[in-house]
């Protein structure tokens, strides 16, 4: 104990009744994986990337403008509160398109973020501190920071129905039918693609039936573009469904995240797009975000980050260079899905489904895997196998390696027979 700590009257140590914390589900998962001494042990907890051998990768395109930037011997400035210029342009048409009606019209605020999560909280304080919005509607499951995020900005969470019984597809018309219901004016996240943690997306005509439904029944749209390039290798194909929404009339917000497309997990390396209806909205509603919310919030984001992402979007060679390498990222999540399923097919391993279709391990997109293993079922796999998943049976498949694969599939076997 801290020497002459009774010399502190109670009023002044305000931390003496404070308890600990409960450890973040996913973080926690991370922490354990990482201090087991297990001889063999597969960490698929959590949505970070690594190669074929297991590792972190360092996409080239990142380190050749970083190199870049280096050389270049640029100064350390602040930033102004809605971040790089030309970041901001960049990002806003990469997800939105360089065709978008809205960005050629000057229709857009855009603002840079601390990554995806940062681009979230301030969307939220947006809605709730300008626009007055008190409720967010969430898909049932939805990516779990999502609550807490949209809470600590002090808006209520309801959901909506997302995936069906056996926990392996998408219920369209339940969800249909939830949102119809929700009153004008209700603001709505929804997953740009890559569904987290399901990884189970409409099609593109069920996208066009959401756009036409959120128009009809006067919803408000925000996308959590946190895959953008990652679930197809192509980030055309993964922002058509924000581009349908804009196209067909609709305003979304978009919040984008750099972290995984560009591997710039700790860069923090983000943006929110506020699609408005015309030029003059744009203008209050950038103006709000630079002075009320973003001034008292961080004041100016971080400037690295954005330079790399500026220079890898803005120079044809090296985002020509990053185009192939998130197809590369792409294409080796999917094989790995394939590969996990045959495996889990060729052993008879029973699906939680009943029979032994592990087809939703391939159908399904984008990093995670939603298994359908019960809670009880991943905590065998943890305690007996060391491999961490989270407890509602999502997988992170962007950490599966080849030579895991065999052994993953038969501590899935082993579980599911033992319960
Ligand atoms: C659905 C979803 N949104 C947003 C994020 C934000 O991530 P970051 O803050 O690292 O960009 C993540 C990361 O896991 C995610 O899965």
């Amino acid at each position: 104990m801290l020497r002459g700590a009774r010399r502190l009257s109670t009023a002044a140590n305000i931390w003496a009744k404070i308890p600990a914390a409960p450890p973040d589900p996913i973080l926690g998962l991370v922490a354990a994986f990482k201090a087991s001494d297990a001889p063999r042990k597969v960490n698929l907890s959590q949505g970070a990337y690594r190669g074929g051998d297991g590792k972190p990768y360092i996409l080239p395109s990142i380190r050749a403008a970083e190199r870049a930037i280096v050389s270049e011997d640029t100064d350390k400035e602040y930033l102004p509160q809605e971040g790089l210029a030309a970041f901001g342009k960049l990002a806003s048409e990469f997800v939105l398109g360089t065709d978008s009606a809205a960005l050629k019209e000057g229709r857009v605020a855009t603002v840079q973020a601390l990554s995806g999560t940062g681009a979230l909280r301030v969307c939220a304080a947006l809605l709730k501190e300008v626009a007055k919005v008190d409720v967010i509607h969430l898909s049932q499951p939805s990516w779990g920071n999502h609550h807490k995020i949209f809470g600590a900005a002090g808006l209520e969470v309801r959901s909506h129905r997302y995936i069906d019984a056996s926990q392996t597809a998408l219920e369209f018309g339940a969800m249909k039918e939830d949102l119809a219901a929700l009153p004008p004016g209700s603001c709505v996240v929804l997953h740009a693609c890559a569904h987290n943690p399901t990884g189970c997306d409409p099609t593109e005509a069920q996208w066009a039936e959401l756009a036409d439904l959120f128009l009809a029944k006067e919803l408000v749209p925000l996308f959590d573009a946190a895959y953008q390039g990652y679930a197809s290798g192509n980030p055309d194909v993964d922002a058509a469904a924000v581009r349908a929404f804009e196209k067909a009339g609709a305003l979304p917000l978009v919040c984008q995240s750099f972290a995984k497309n560009m591997g710039l997990y700790g860069e923090r390396v983000g943006a929110l797009n506020v699609v408005c209806a015309s030029v003059a909205e744009r203008d209050a509603v950038f103006s709000q975000l630079q002075g009320p919310i973003l001034r008292p919030l961080w004041s100016s984001p971080p400037l690295h980050g954005a330079r790399i992402a500026a220079k890898v979007l803005g120079d044809v060679t090296l985002r020509t260079q990053w185009m192939g390498e998130l197809k590369g990222m792409s294409d080796r999540i999917i094989s790995m899905r394939v590969a996990l399923r045959a495996e889990l097919e060729r052993i008879g391993a029973p699906s939680p489904a009943g029979g032994g279709d592990w087809s939703h391990v391939d159908s399904q997109i984008g990093m995670f895997a939603f298994t359908g293993l019960s809670a009880a079922q991943v905590d065998r796999l943890r305690e007996v196998h060391n491999i961490y998943l989270t407890r509602d049976g999502r997988a992170s498949i962007a950490g599966l390696t080849s030579p895991d694969v065999p052994y993953v599939a038969a501590a899935i076997k082993e579980v599911v027979e033992a319960a």
